[in-house]
């Protein structure tokens, strides 16, 4: 019997002492001292024994319990020691270490010319509208006195939006993708009393894209009615508009042209502030970069828009916000505008 409790206390202490977690280390205290546990069974059988043996058997049967329970106390606690350690490593921060700085983001560049073109004429008095991408026809041709056969409104150039009318063949949708922001100057006519000085931004759709053209770019329209209005007055404008968008040093010219929403209509020009008017890649050798259309309001407009003329009148341009933005920022291709390359529009921080 006394051989059966010291091969229990051996078998108890390697069990205590090897198991690896608090709860393999219970189940050794079960097996071992539990209700039903090796020990309380031969612990049962002592009534078996003489009293003298039960006396000292049970003296050293005592004695092999408090060694097991004293032991497991001990195992109990490193391993509940250990197990919270490695909770505690696992879930560990370490508030020395720099935080994941969020990348800053930066104007898109085509924004920030956009932005830099409405506060200069702002200076000037002009204020921003805009208006909707799809437009009706009445406002992006008939209005501006475009008429039904100009080739601007062929499906080649202009992007219809299906209304599921049925049409003749030829006929279009009254619904468009403007093709420029002009239809702004109309809409601003008929809504607001004279004088106006504004400004309209935003993006326009062409149906032809090539190498130099995108289907879809962004324009600045601008217009001016008053009394007494002259060409010089834009001229003026658009050359202050210039020297400060570009640097002082650059002139505007107008060279006459045709739009069919103002008379006389001119092609606007500014000297090339790369080579300073020498020739180079950006203005082709010429020493001038075109940069859009303007002229006098066309007395038709005046009367589609029902406003007195020539009590009132005034001038209108309309610059390309992209062709802008590669000339001052001399972007090498168009296309890097909007191909949303982060090693390309990173560049410009403020
Ligand atoms: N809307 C014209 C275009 O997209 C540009 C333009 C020319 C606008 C003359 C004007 C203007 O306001 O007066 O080609």
């Amino acid at each position: 019997m006394l051989a059966k409790i010291e091969e229990l206390l051996e078998q108890a202490k390697l069990a205590i002492d090897s198991a690896t977690s608090v709860e393999v280390l219970y189940e050794a205290k079960v097996k071992f001292l539990g209700k039903q546990g090796s020990f309380s069974h031969l612990l049962k059988e002592m009534g078996k024994l003489t009293p003298d043996d039960r006396k000292t058997i049970g003296k050293r049967a005592n004695e092999v319990r408090d060694i097991l329970e004293g032991k497991y106390a001990v195992r109990e606690n490193l391993l509940k020691d250990q197990e919270l350690n490695s909770q505690l490593e696992a879930q560990k921060i370490d508030v020395t270490l720099p935080g994941v700085a969020p990348e800053r983001g930066v104007l898109h560049p085509l924004w920030r010319v956009t932005k830099e073109m409405c506060e200069i004429f702002s200076r000037l008095g002009f204020s921003v509208r805009t208006g909707p991408h799809i437009e009706k026809d009445f406002y992006n041709f008939d209005a501006l006195n475009i008429p039904p056969d100009h080739a601007s409104r062929d499906l080649q150039d202009t992007f219809y939006i299906n209304d599921g009318v049925d049409r003749k063949p030829g006929d279009f949708s009254p619904w468009l993708l403007r093709t420029h922001t002009s239809p702004v100057q109309i809409r601003s006519m008929l809504t607001e009393k004279p004088p106006l000085r504004i400004v309209s931004p935003g993006g326009v759709y062409r149906s032809d894209s090539d190498m130099s053209h995108a289907p879809h770019f962004h324009q600045v329209e601008g217009l001016l009615i008053d009394q007494d209005v002259s060409m010089a007055d834009l001229k003026g404008t658009l050359g202050f508009f210039a020297r400060e968008f570009f640097g002082s040093e650059v002139e505007v010219r107008l060279r006459p042209s045709y739009f069919p929403f103002v008379e006389p209509g001119a092609e606007l020009d500014a000297s090339c502030p790369f080579c300073k008017s020498k020739g180079c890649g950006m203005c082709k050798g010429s020493g001038w970069i075109e940069l859009g259309g303007c002229g006098m309001v066309h007395p038709l407009v005046f009367k589609q828009v029902e406003m007195e003329y020539p009590k009132w009148n005034g001038f209108a341009f309309g610059m390309g916000v992209d062709r802008m933005a590669v000339v001052k920022y001399g972007v090498s291709h168009i296309g890097l505008l909007t191909e949303n390359d982060l090693r390309f529009l990173g560049q410009f921080r403020p």
